[in-house]
């Protein structure tokens, strides 16, 4: 224990010293530069390594910051320290960032009709213009000021005044998203005075994983959670694993982590090892995903041997935490374009590339819409798995279950905004998963557990909605959605991989930043999702929602009341039902599931 403890002081301290860009000995971190080959066996004996690991990581994170902000102001004579970057004191944007963005606004458009949402989806493609989030109610749109007379031209009258502003300065809000290196907030101080810099008052936790963790202050790039899961594989060797998903089409390695111990000294023969898959990135612009995907598994490996809730659940359950999924999109988000969402993969288009990840999967791939040029933000690709890291992800996933005696259980795909628990499936209303009782049942556990966590309510729906013309299908209206559903990788892992729960988890917020979300929200929206995960697996471990004593805080009466709905559900789901049930869901009980409907 006291070890353990070491060890964690130990990776606070690396990343505390790795955001203070410009340290004593930070000048001879350029030669340190060739050392990521070598990076596992340094920190295998980081003990006597410190300073080597370091600068290293310093300079990686420098030169991930120099690439977007410029080079970062050199100590003056007077040994002072300058911030590398400060916002009040320069207000003015780069121009690149100004170049692209400077005259662009988001507009939050009310829809109440079938036919307003058809309108607007097909101006929004006529016009090239990108469509941040939708729901039943609401669809945010970014475009140049300059565009929004021509769009509103292409609108009912209805829609002309039923939009508001949600991001008047766009520019001003990508540019304060990026990680701010100011010496006032990371100048190292005497523990005194640490916790009062370290988050801001208003921050509520509850507790679990290490809130004084410097990795979890800011938005981390790619360049960053590589070293920072090798550390983790490296110090935490009993219960985490690297490994790679494949490679991506610029030939950067797909990460992730496996967590979990299997039981040795098992009399009985091991059946598949049951594992959850934890994802986020596919957009790449949708950097709390990725932040809340690292905080996961922070939390749960740092639990290990401490909570005995935990413990449980790792040693019947191996999670695979998959961060960055769409790798070269999230590093041309921190390189060039904040707000960029596919891959970055050529398409026949020369000038627009990218593939959308999450319309590629080959489930009810849809190529047809009007949505297949590649200039569109959802384009699908010309056939299903045309896209590399799509394709990666799912041969990765079938030859763990054909040759490494894995079971996929669960998976959570991480994305945002809107604050949504979405279940499959995606690519149509009119298609019933066989579960959907199960499936609705569980995400609306989730979602009671965040509401325990943090007070955040998250709605819970199926996927194919967001969606205004299914519900007026009495009416016979049919029409194009804001964007097609087909593809995605929830219902592939649902449908393919019979994976029995999958869901797609749309984190904060519901639009007042948008994928701008600041580093504020990092710590509170990874630990209420946390607590979600606590929820499923406690869940998946046939507890069905019902009082445990593994996670008692999952429990936490609201209002000493449950929603009934909930209650019933879980009453209902009681009977013969237990965790055997997720092992033996064969395609047997698939037909008989469909026969009842
Ligand atoms: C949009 O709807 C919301 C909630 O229904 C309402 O508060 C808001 O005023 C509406 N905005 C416009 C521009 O109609
Ligand atoms: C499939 O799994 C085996 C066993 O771990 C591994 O050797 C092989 O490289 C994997 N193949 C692919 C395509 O990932």
């Amino acid at each position: 224990m006291i070890i353990l403890r070491n060890t964690l002081a130990v990776l606070n301290l690396a990343f505390f010293l790795v955001t203070c860009a410009a340290f004593p000995w930070s000048s001879s971190s350029r030669d340190n530069a060739h050392v990521t080959s070598h990076q596992r066996h340094i920190v295998e004996h980081q003990s006597h390594k410190l300073r080597g690991v370091f600068p290293q990581l310093t300079w990686l994170r420098d030169t991930a910051i120099e690439k977007v902000f410029g080079q970062p102001p050199k100590k003056d004579g007077s040994g002072q320290r300058k911030p590398a970057i400060s916002h009040a004191a320069n207000p003015n944007l780069p121009t690149t960032l100004l170049a692209k963005y400077g005259g662009d606004v988001v507009l939050r458009f009310n829809l109440t009709t079938a036919a307003e949402e058809k309108a607007l989806a097909e101006a929004a493609d006529t016009l090239f213009l990108d469509v941040w989030e939708f729901t039943n109610n609401w669809a945010d749109i970014r475009l140049r000021e300059d565009d929004v007379a021509s769009l509103l031209g292409l609108l009912p009258k209805s829609l002309q005044r039923a939009y508001s502003h949600l991001m008047p300065d766009l520019a001003k809000t990508i540019y304060q998203s990026y990680p701010s290196i100011t010496f006032e907030d990371f100048e190292p101080a005497p523990p005194s005075r640490r916790d009062a810099q370290t988050f801001s008052p208003a921050l509520k936790t509850t507790g679990g994983a290490d809130l004084d963790n410097i990795f979890f202050r800011d938005y981390q790039p790619y360049s960053v959670i590589v070293p920072w899961m090798r550390l983790m594989a490296s110090m935490f060797t009993t219960h985490v694993r690297m490994l790679s998903i494949g490679t991506s089409y610029e030939g950067r390695d797909i990460p992730g982590l496996r967590v979990g111990v299997s039981p040795k000294n098992s009399q009985e023969p091991l059946g598949p090892r049951k594992t959850i898959i934890v994802s986020g990135g596919f957009h790449a612009r949708e950097w709390i995903s990725v932040s809340t995907v690292t905080y996961i598994a922070w939390s749960l490996i740092t639990s290990y041997g401490k909570n005995a809730g935990i413990t449980k659940l790792l040693q019947e359950f191996d999670f695979i935490f998959i961060p960055t999924v769409n790798v070269d999109g999230y590093v041309y988000t921190w390189e060039n374009d904040r707000l960029w969402r596919k891959n970055r993969q050529q398409t026949n288009l020369r000038f627009c590339r990218g593939l959308d990840l999450d319309r590629s999967f080959g489930f009810e791939w849809d190529g047809t819409t009007f949505q297949n040029n590649p200039c569109s933000e959802s384009f699908p690709g010309e056939e299903p798995f045309q896209a590399v890291e799509s394709h990666r992800l799912a041969e990765w996933a079938r030859n763990e279950t054909q040759n490494n005696g894995v079971k996929f259980v669960g998976f959570l795909d991480l994305h945002s905004y809107s604050q949504q628990i979405l279940y499959p499936y995606s690519y149509s209303c009119a298609a019933f998963p066989p579960s959907q009782e199960n499936l609705e049942e569980l995400a609306l556990g989730l979602a009671k557990s965040i509401r325990i966590s943090s007070g955040q309510q998250y709605g819970v729906s199926s996927a194919c909605e967001g969606a205004v013309p299914y519900r007026s299908k009495a009416s016979g209206s049919v029409s194009a959605r804001m964007e097609t559903g087909g593809g995605s990788a929830i219902d592939w892992f649902y449908h393919e991989m019979k994976v029995r729960y999958s869901y797609q988890i749309k984190l904060r917020d519901t639009g007042s930043y948008g994928f701008l979300l600041p580093k504020e929200n990092i710590v509170p929206t990874g630990e209420e999702a946390f607590n979600a995960v606590k929820y499923f697996g406690d869940f998946l471990l046939g507890n069905k929602g019902i009082e445990s004593t593994l996670f008692p805080e999952i429990h936490k009466d609201e209002n000493a009341t449950p929603p009934v709905g909930l209650a019933n559900a879980v009453e209902a789901e009681m009977v013969g039902e237990d965790i055997e049930t997720v092992n033996e869901w064969d395609e047997r009980d698939w037909e008989l599931r469909r026969r009842r409907r």
